[in-house]
Parts: structure tokens; C-alpha cells; sequence
């Protein structure tokens, strides 16, 4: 997928948010080897290995483009290019590290008790992921796929809902763990500028579709998914867009 560091790092304040939450909520731990999966250009494992100067963080994406930005600022960070799906690390971490990155990973009924065999005795596994593919942001993308004339090339592009409700995390990883803990939030996050909500997207969600369409076509898409944003996310008084964003949250400790 062709990630776009510049696009997705416009909004950089109100996507690391959660990230910090995250951040904010783990247990006390001293780890000696820590990976963010899915790190992006960066923000979040700079910010772990700032947190805890002496572990050795790596953090690993399967853009290189994402990652060409990381690279360019300086940290003590080791970047890998890698794809979690295949993720072996060669010795178990203390603390295996996602924000905003599990969701597009199919499967987690095989792919979160896979992970938790990287971690070391009494490591954590702490993630982020969206939870709001029902929203109208995701929903009226996946309704203006299915009836243009793109709609073949759409078929199957875009997932219905990748992320489980709370309880099949807890119902798959309880057994195996020593504590699982899961919960949602929704920002209220305040965008500016015009289309926010389809400049959010663009980088994300919309990617797939991006994808498989150019040209004339690929723009009428946008033309068309971005009218019904429009009537969907008005600007409030004063010119701020509110954009309503659920997300999951889970902690899981062996
Ligand atoms: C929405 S960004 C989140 C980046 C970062 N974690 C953050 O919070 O700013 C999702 C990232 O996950 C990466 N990603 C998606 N699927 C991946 C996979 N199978 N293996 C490794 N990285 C993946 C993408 O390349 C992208 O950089």
C-alpha cells in the first residue's frame, strides 16, 4: 500500500493522541527489549525509547516510505522493514508495542495469541486499533464503492469490520494471560482546514481504494465520497470540523 508520511503526519496531533494514551496506560515495567509493530514514521517509538533510555526498541513497518521518515530523525530507535504477519523476533520482548497498525492484519482469531508467544515471561502486549468502520467516514466510502461504475474494481477492497467488539479479544486471550484488560474511547477529534475529514482518510482508510483506481475515475470517486462528508461532517461555527473516532484498546499481560 502506498503510504504517504507527509499526508498521514498532517494530522499528527490528534492521531498520536491515542498513542500516548496507550503510552500512559501501561503497568509499571522495566523492559529490556521493546517493538512497536506498525511504527509508522516513528513518533510512538521515539517516545518508548525516551521512556526507557536503556531498553533496545526496534521499531518495524512494511513502508519503506513511512519508514524513510523515521529514519530521518534522529534517535536511538533500530528501524526495521518487516511485515508483523511474518514478525519472529529472535529473542522474546518485554514489550510489544501497536498503535494504529493490527487492524489491517486479517485474522486475529490466529494473529494476537501468535504474538503473545513473542513475549518474554510477564511481557505486555498493548495496542491501538479503530473501531469505527460503522461510522459514516467509513460507511459512506464503502456505499460510494459499491454503486459507481468502480464498483468491480472496488469488490472487496474495502473490509467491513476488521477490529472485533471488546469481548472477543478478552474471551481469546484471557486464557492464555495472566491479565487482559480492553476498553474503548471516543475522541471528539477538531479538525480544521478544508475536507479534513477526507485529508484524514486519504491517508488511511481510503488507501485501498486509491489503489485500484487512477485517473479521471479515481477523482469522480473522490468527487462523489466527498460530497457526502461534506453533508455528513459540517463545519461547525467558527470553521472546525468535529470528527467522531472510536477506538479499542487492549493490554494483555502473560
Ligand atoms: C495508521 S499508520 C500508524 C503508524 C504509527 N503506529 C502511528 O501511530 O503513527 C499504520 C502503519 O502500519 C503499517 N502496517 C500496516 N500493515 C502492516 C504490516 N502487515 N506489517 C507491518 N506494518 C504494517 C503501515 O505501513 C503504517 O505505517
Amino acid at each position: 500500500m502506498a503510504w504517504d508520511p507527509e499526508q498521514y503526519d498532517l494530522f499528527q496531533g490528534a492521531r498520536e493522541r491515542p498513542g500516548q494514551d496507550l503510552i500512559a496506560a501501561l503497568p509499571p515495567l522495566e523492559p529490556a527489549r521493546i517493538v512497536d509493530l506498525g511504527c509508522g514514521t516513528g513518533h510512538l517509538a521515539r517516545r518508548l525509547a525516551d521512556k526507557w533510555p536503556d531498553a533496545r526498541v526496534v521499531g518495524l513497518d512494511s513502508s519503506s516510505a513511512m519508514l524513510a521518515k523515521a529514519v530521518g530523525q534522529s534517535s536511538r530507535v533500530a528501524w526495521e522493514l518487516g511485515d508483523i504477519a511474518h514478525w519472529h523476533p529472535p529473542e522474546p520482548v518485554d514489550l510489544a508495542f501497536s498503535n494504529a497498525a493490527l487492524h489491517w492484519l486479517p485474522d486475529h482469531q490466529t494473529l494476537f495469541p501468535r504474538l503473545l508467544l513473542a513475549l518474554a515471561p510477564g511481557g505486555v502486549l498493548a495496542c491501538q486499533m479503530p473501531r469505527n468502520f460503522a461510522s459514516p467516514s467509513h460507511a459512506l466510502m464503502r456505499e460510494v464503492a459499491a454503486t459507481g461504475p468502480w464498483a468491480a474494481k472496488l469488490d472487496g477492497a474495502l473490509a467491513e469490520e476488521p477490529v472485533h467488539p471488546p469481548a472477543f479479544y478478552w474471551r481469546l486471550l484471557r486464557p492464555i494471560c495472566r491479565s487482559v484488560q480492553v476498553w474503548e474511547t471516543e475522541y471528539l477529534h477538531e479538525l480544521d482546514g478544508p475536507d479534513p475529514v477526507l485529508e484524514w482518510v486519504r491517508s488511511t482508510a481510503l488507501l485501498p481504494v486509491l489503489e485500484r483506481l487512477e485517473g479521471a475515475e479515481r477523482d469522480a470517486f473522490i468527487a462523489a465520497y466527498r460530497d457526502r462528508l461534506r453533508e455528513a461532517y459540517p463545519p461547525e461555527t467558527g470553521g472546525h470540523t468535529l470528527f467522531p473516532f472510536r477506538r479499542l484498546f487492549l493490554m494483555a499481560r502473560v
